[in-house]
């Protein structure tokens, strides 16, 4: 058996599953380009029957990558099939990825269709698919939960149709490791044709146990993990990348494979994506948390200082942090800046260098030393987040223990001015009024969150927003050195979202 394991990334598909973080083309293209750089073997750019943006989405990266394999996902259907084909067909390493579910209660439900159908089904979907590309991934949706003979069964037939690659997931994330190692040896041993294709894994993290079930399955045979970075997806996620590569990388006596994932941009990978989709990492999660690697007590200060790996199992160079982190002030040039943003994995062309450049001045004549997190903002907001409909031009706030507080906006709105004032409750209240009525959203503010970028009151503040419109949940993030406008610019990306999201509506039923 192999020791390689494919690391299949999904980030861009069950990953933009996650409520509210929803990306355009710009910044899927974006981190799919970083994804090709941290080393992934495939990319699942989106599923393309099931809205024109993802459509959109999946032929622009097809059509740009050079080296990584492209996968789009598409329904055991003919409509489905041709969607994904039409978006992946300039694609260098075109992948089609087709699935049906095979547990009884997901056919009884959800297909309303017997064991034979769903087999004749799958079937019928990847000896199509092979007509189009020889590489079709087959997945067995809530695999873990379907009956194991017939799952073989349903296995067998798939390959012998022209799979390359089958995957098992545990759609729910239902499974327990020992049950799902156990389920993934029986697959091997009673599926007759099974080295002939690669068997995948694709874990879900209800449980909080996608990893170890995907670690598990890998160490039974598994040869291909479907992961996405920072864990996000549907739900609680799926399993997280970082944790995958990194165990088999830390381990190699327990799990003697290898990636081809170039560990050193996973950690500007983790801050790229959270930049993106404003989904913030968890301090304590594994890996790429802001605490993975800060030791507090003192006797582990002590013991790190003598010997790092006294209680550092990873070294955080290998994930690409840098812990000597270079500060950049109001005398620093362009160049640094641009090989600093090298290193925090921002490869800017000299039109975004530019602009950064401008707003980083800016901020060093107010702040003394600039820091990552707050380079990562400013690239985020001046050039990762591209074509929005609704910009701040200018805001005025008046407030303090004797005024009513008031705010004074200008807004462009599709390139065309607009400007109001109004009151509120207090100045980000006011602001937020005044925003509404200039673009006349009917959105909810769900939730409002302030943060600080870095340490001291010279601080940036950072501000997330999760907004509802008629089912839709989108959230904005923004920052400035100004807690206010920060908010401003937080909501105006929440706006910019939901506009996004009801110009790409979702066209295929979402059955994941
Ligand atoms: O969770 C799941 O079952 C999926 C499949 C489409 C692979 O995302
Ligand atoms: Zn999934």
């Amino acid at each position: 058996m192999s020791d390689r394991v494919y690391i299949f990334d999904t980030t861009l598909r069950d990953g933009e599953q996650s409520p509210g973080a929803s990306m355009n083309t710009a910044e899927k293209m974006r981190l799919a380009n970083q994804l090709e750089k941290l080393g992934v073997d495939i990319i699942e750019a989106g599923f393309p029957a099931a809205s024109d943006g993802d459509f959109e989405a999946v032929s622009q990266i097809a059509g740009k990558l050079q080296h990584t394999e492209v996968a789009g996902l598409c329904r055991a259907s003919k409509p489905d099939i041709d969607q994904a084909w039409a978006a992946l067909k300039t694609a260098v390493k075109p992948r089609i990825h087709t699935f049906i579910a095979t547990s009884d209660i997901h056919l009884q439900y959800k297909l309303k269709m017997n064991r034979e159908e769903v087999v004749a089904a799958a079937v019928a979907a990847v000896r199509y698919a092979k007509t189009l590309t020889p590489n079709v991934e087959f997945s067995a949706e809530d695999g873990s939960r379907s009956d194991r003979d017939y799952l073989c069964r349903v296995f067998e037939a798939a390959i012998a149709a022209g799979a390359s690659t089958v995957n098992l997931p545990d759609t729910v994330g239902y499974a327990i490791p020992e049950e799902f190692g156990d389920l993934v040896r029986y697959v091997i041993a009673h599926t007759p044709n099974i080295h002939q294709a690669v068997l995948s894994v694709h874990c879900h993290n209800d449980l909080g146990l996608a990893t170890a079930n995907t670690l598990t399955a890998i160490r039974a045979g598994a040869r291909q993990a479907e992961v996405t970075i920072n864990g996000i997806g549907e739900r609680a996620g799926n399993t997280s990348l970082e944790e995958v590569v990194m165990s088999l990388h830390t381990r190699p006596n327990f799990l003697p494979m290898e990636t081809g994932i170039h560990t050193e941009h996973i950690y500007p990978t983790s801050r790229l994506v959270s930049m993106i989709t404003g989904i913030i990492v968890q301090p304590n999660k594994a890996i790429v948390g802001a605490n993975a690697f800060a030791h507090e007590a003192g006797i582990h200060q002590d013991g790190v200082l003598k010997n790092p790996m006294t209680y550092e199992i990873m070294k955080p160079e290998t994930i690409g942090l840098n812990t000597n982190r270079l500060v950049l002030g109001k005398h620093s040039g362009r160049h640094a800046l641009r090989t600093h943003l090298k290193e925090l994995g921002y490869d800017l062309s000299d039109e975004e260098l530019k602009i950064v450049f401008t707003q980083f001045k800016e901020l060093a004549d107010k702040k003394k030393h600039v820091m990552d997190e707050d380079l990562e903002a400013i690239v985020t907001e001046g050039i990762l987040r591209t074509a929005d409909i609704f910009k701040l031009e200018y805001l005025n706030v008046s407030a303090g223990t004797t005024v009513l507080p008031m705010a004074s906006v200008k807004l462009s709105v599709n390139g065309r001015s607009v400007r109001d004032a109004g009151y509120g409750n207090g100045p980000i209240d006011a602001t937020f009024n005044t925003i509404a009525k200039l673009t006349g959203t009917s959105s909810e503010l769900l939730r409002f969150t302030v943060g600080a970028l870095t340490g001291g009151t010279d601080a940036m503040g950072e501000v997330i927003v999760r907004l509802r419109e008629n089912g839709l949940v989108a959230l904005g993030k923004g920052s400035d050195a100004d807690i206010i406008t920060a908010s401003a610019k937080a909501y105006l990306n929440g706006l910019n979202r939901l506009e996004y999201l009801k110009t790409h509506p979702v066209k295929a039923a979402q059955v994941l």
